[in-house]
């Protein structure tokens, strides 16, 4: 290990994270009976400019009316380019702050930006005497914040989570996309001829790059790196698939645009039970090897050290993790 610490963002469940119109309070109910771990109340993109005060409004009533349960709280706030933006922090952490346990910043481009939601959020806080620190959630989804990704990442002791905003991401880049978060089959390679002269078209996934290096970025800090929507709600297969990549690389939760695609995500970013109990017998076999003076052994045919030890352990304290909420 570097003699650098890394210093972990409080570990919470993020499996799954429900985006809701702060303009649509006829949701509310049924997220706060989802078993969605995160809520995001929107004032953002799903939020049209006529209604943004309104929508601030009822998510302040939400937070402090609706029995929200063990859920974590978060407001998706406008971006620091709008005027709205201001207000939405004074008003909902001021008025509704208690309840309140993450604010998320979309298109945070720079560590400056993280800075002035900090500081804003901090003279709030002592003024209304807070005893809970208000976390971060950040959304890497235009090319300033990816190529900013890292000093944003370290930019504030608030920071819990990177998300990959797929969709605004791909405008900010120009990248062709047909639906948000989906694959694009014209990201291919084409294979060498066969004897007969056919060749193959292997999709690729064109968010490969953007996700890893987000996912780095938040690991390298603490964070929890989230993968963000997917945009087709009568597809569960296509999302089911791309949270399964989005988790192969190390992200520990997936939006859900519809409440449908909760279960989904929770399903895909929970170990299954297999996962678990190899863990546990790579732990056992560990333990036995470091007292027979062995540092690496071979279990079901295969290789295991120290390394095993160490992912293991993450896998057995994310289930006990799911199993205590
Ligand atoms: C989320 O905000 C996105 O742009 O994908
Ligand atoms: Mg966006």
């Amino acid at each position: 290990m570097s003699f650098h610490i890394v210093e972990q963002a409080p570990a919470r469940l993020n499996r799954s994270e429900l985006a809701v119109p702060g303009s649509q309070p006829q949701l509310f109910e049924k997220a706060a009976k989802s078993d969605v771990d995160v809520v995001f109340l929107d004032l953002e993109d799903a939020v049209a400019p006529d209604d943004k005060e309104q929508a601030r409004k009822n998510i302040i009533e939400a937070l402090n009316d609706i029995d929200w349960g063990r859920k974590l709280m978060s407001i998706r706030i406008n971006g620091l380019d709008t005027h709205y933006m201001y207000r939405d922090v004074v008003d909902v952490v001021e008025q509704a702050g208690e309840r309140l346990d993450l604010i998320m910043i979309p298109k945070v481009g720079t560590a400056s930006d993280v800075y002035a939601i900090d500081m804003m959020v901090s003279q709030i806080e002592v003024a209304k005497g807070y005893k809970k620190r208000i976390g971060f959630e950040h959304i890497i989804e235009t090319a300033l914040g990816m190529q900013n990704v890292t000093e944003i990442a370290a930019a504030s002791k608030r920071n819990e989570s990177l998300h990959f905003g797929v969709a605004d991401y791909a405008a900010s880049t120009r990248a062709r996309t047909t639906i948000i978060g989906g694959v694009n089959p014209d990201y291919a390679v084409l294979t060498d001829p066969d004897e007969a002269g056919n060749r193959e078209v292997h999709w690729g996934d064109m968010w490969h790059y953007a996700l890893a290096r987000m996912v780095v970025a938040a690991r390298a800090n603490g964070l929890r790196p989230i993968d963000g929507p997917f945009g087709d709600f009568s597809d569960p297969d296509g999302y089911r698939a791309a949270a399964k990549r989005a988790a192969v690389l190390g992200c520990e939760g997936k939006w859900a645009i519809h409440p449908s695609q909760v279960d989904l995500a929770n399903e895909v970013m929970s170990p299954s039970a297999e996962e678990v109990d190899r863990a546990k017998r790579i732990l056992v076999a560990m333990a036995e090897a470091e007292k027979a003076g062995k540092g690496a052994v071979s279990l079901d045919g295969r290789l295991i050290d120290y390394a095993s030890i160490r992912q293991a352990e993450v896998l057995v304290k994310k289930a006990e993790q799911i199993a205590a909420n």
